[in-house]
């Protein structure tokens, strides 16, 4: 039995994470923010100092969308570094082998070949919106490559990360203004159908491409990433290039994607398209083949995957 902390337990990917360790007959902890600041590397020295951890996942973070990311590059930034930098050299003085960090996406640069490999890192300009938090992450990635290889050898550390797509479901933010595609189409729809709306409006000209994860998928991939075989991962990845990406394999258009989500949740007026509003990149999709060569894949499509998220929007709009 192991003993596994999981940090941002209370965000959307942690608690997925923690739904999936406690299958398990591990002994997992929880910590989220009013139990530890990890932005306090004191505190974090010692808490990690104090329990005896076999593994951690890092899925805390300061985390949002481009308007919060341009609105607070230097929050995104600096608590990004600060809250890896503390777990990870934290771990490191703890004796604690194992550690898995999640990043993202962004981290490729803005007009890398599609699908993006790994190997697309650091190849060129980052989207200059998120720039300060996907240099953040990309610190992450080299912080635990780093130390894997200097203390690999005498110290048996194993440090590994993974750069999930984009994700949805339970625990997502909902929010009206600051809310990713598919949370915001789902309080879109839902509201047009309980106003009867003729008409919804979508963002763009709904040609843009993209991929979704849904995010217990994610939670069983960081378990399978940190499970697998040292010898066999380390033959599989290089110690400058160990990062893993994780996303379904395949996307759609933001298009097909709006009338899956009507269609779920059962709008049945118009859906239009404001060619007006910006669409950003035309297609934004990971090249999953290295972790899929290793024998995982998802399990949830779109169509069952927002079915499972609509649920939890209902819930969460009946907390309110
Ligand atoms: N969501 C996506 O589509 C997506 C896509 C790609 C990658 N990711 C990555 O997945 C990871 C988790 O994302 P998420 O969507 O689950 O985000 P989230 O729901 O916002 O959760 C992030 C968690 O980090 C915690 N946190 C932030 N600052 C902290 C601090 N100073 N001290 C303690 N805890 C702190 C927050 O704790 P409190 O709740 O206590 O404030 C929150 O629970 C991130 O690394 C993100 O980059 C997410």
């Amino acid at each position: 039995m192991n003993n596994i902390l999981v940090v941002g337990s209370r965000g959307m990917v942690g608690s997925a994470i923690v739904r999936q360790l406690e299958k398990s007959k591990n002994n997992i902890t929880e910590l989220t923010r009013d139990k530890l600041d990890l932005l306090n590397q004191r505190e974090v020295f010692d808490y990690l100092k104090d329990n005896s951890f076999d593994e951690i996942y890092i899925a805390a973070a300061r985390v949002g969308g481009i308007f919060a990311n341009d609105t607070y590059p230097a929050n995104f930034i600096y608590e990004n570094l600060m809250i890896e930098c503390n777990l990870i050299h934290g771990s490191f003085l703890s004796g604690i082998k194992k550690l898995l960090f999640l990043g993202s996406s962004c981290i490729y640069p803005k007009f890398a070949n599609q699908p993006m490999n790994e190997s697309a890192l650091l190849s060129g300009k980052l989207e200059s919106t998120n720039e300060p938090y996907a240099i953040a992450k990309i610190a992450g990635i080299k912080l635990c490559e780093s130390y894997n290889r200097q203390y690999q050898q005498t110290h048996q550390i194993d440090y590994r990360s993974v750069m999930p797509t984009n994700l949805y479901g339970p625990g997502d933010n909902y929010h009206p203004d600051n809310s990713h595609v598919i949370p915001a189409l789902i309080r879109r729809f839902h509201e047009a159908k309980i106003n009867k709306s003729k008409e919804v409006l979508v963002w763009g000209s709904g040609r843009p491409m993209r991929e979704f994860l849904y995010v217990d998928d994610m939670a069983k991939a960081s378990i399978f990433v940190m499970n697998l075989d040292k010898e066999y991962l380390h033959k599989k990845v290089k110690p400058m290039q160990s990062h893993i990406n994780v996303g379904f394999g395949s996307d759609l258009s933001i298009r097909d994607l709006s009338l899956i989500v009507s269609e779920v949740i059962g709008y049945d007026g118009r859906v239009n398209f404001d060619k007006t509003k910006p669409d950003g990149s035309p297609r934004k999709l990971l090249d999953s083949e290295l972790l899929m060569s290793f024998g995982w894949k998802p399990e949830i499509n779109l169509e069952t995957g927002i079915a499972l998220a609509y649920k939890d929007f209902l819930n969460f709009e009946s907390r309110r």
